[in-house]
């Protein structure tokens, strides 16, 4: 995997066989804070004293580590857990080479045969392709991060069947983000039961998507 340095100094890696950068070339830490931890309630959950968190395509785990860095500013003594759903079991391996300025990326480095846990951190990873994974995940879910590579590349990660998977494993009001905002993914969201709206733009880009579920 090449390794590329993007806008905001943090750095992330080209996939092998997509061909896609795994963040924003603008900005990978930047992605992660303003798409994912900051527009999903992270930090008035942790404020409640736990929080649930799905993790669809881990990647390296940048947004998870984004996510338990805003949790835990807001309340210190949170339980944080992450389930993390990813195909690729080769890139925790490179995460040493990785020094994003997430305070909580140590969590992720810990990760010992998929999984870290201490007395508030909770963080399990599941490896296989995320469409069948998903049907085997317990529990039910505050929020859910959804990160695949782009609609273009990777049409079956954006699908309406996918999306009631998703569905199916989060609390009613749970929000999900995710940085694509084109109109097909936003119908499918909505077919699967979500409200959908836009999420933060960064620069003069295009707004995320923040989808909140109704049903
Ligand atoms: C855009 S990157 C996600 C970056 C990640 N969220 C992070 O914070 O580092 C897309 C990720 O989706 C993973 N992926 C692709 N297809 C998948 C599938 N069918 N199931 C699970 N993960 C998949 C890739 O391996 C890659 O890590």
């Amino acid at each position: 995997m090449k390794k590329i340095k993007t806008g905001d100094g943090s750095y992330t890696f080209v996939d092998d066989k997509y061909g896609e950068v795994l963040h924003s070339i603008t900005g990978a830490e930047e992605e992660a804070i303003k798409k994912y931890a900051e527009p999903t309630n992270i930090a008035e959950l942790a404020m409640k004293g736990e929080i649930n968190i799905l993790d669809v395509c881990f990647g390296v785990g940048y947004n998870s580590a984004a996510a338990i860095d805003a949790a835990l500013k807001a309340n210190s003594k949170c339980k944080i857990n992450i389930l993390g759903l990813e195909v690729n079991d080769k890139l925790l391996g490179l995460v040493d080479e990785l020094t994003p300025k997430f305070k909580s990326y140590g969590f992720i480095r810990e990760i010992k045969n998929n999984s870290y846990k201490d007395n508030n951190i909770t963080i399990q990873l599941i490896f296989g392709d995320a469409r069948k994974t998903i049907k085997k995940v317990k529990g039910e879910f505050d929020v859910c991060f959804l990160d695949p590579f782009s609609p273009k590349t990777q049409p079956e990660m954006w699908t309406e069947e996918f999306f009631k998977d998703i569905a199916a494993k989060l609390k009613t009001g749970a929000v999900l983000a995710t940085y694509s905002c084109a109109t097909p993914v936003r119908i499918n969201l909505v077919r699967a039961g979500f409200d959908v709206k836009d999420g933060p733009s960064i620069g003069r880009r295009a707004p995320s998507t923040i989808a909140t579920k109704v049903l």
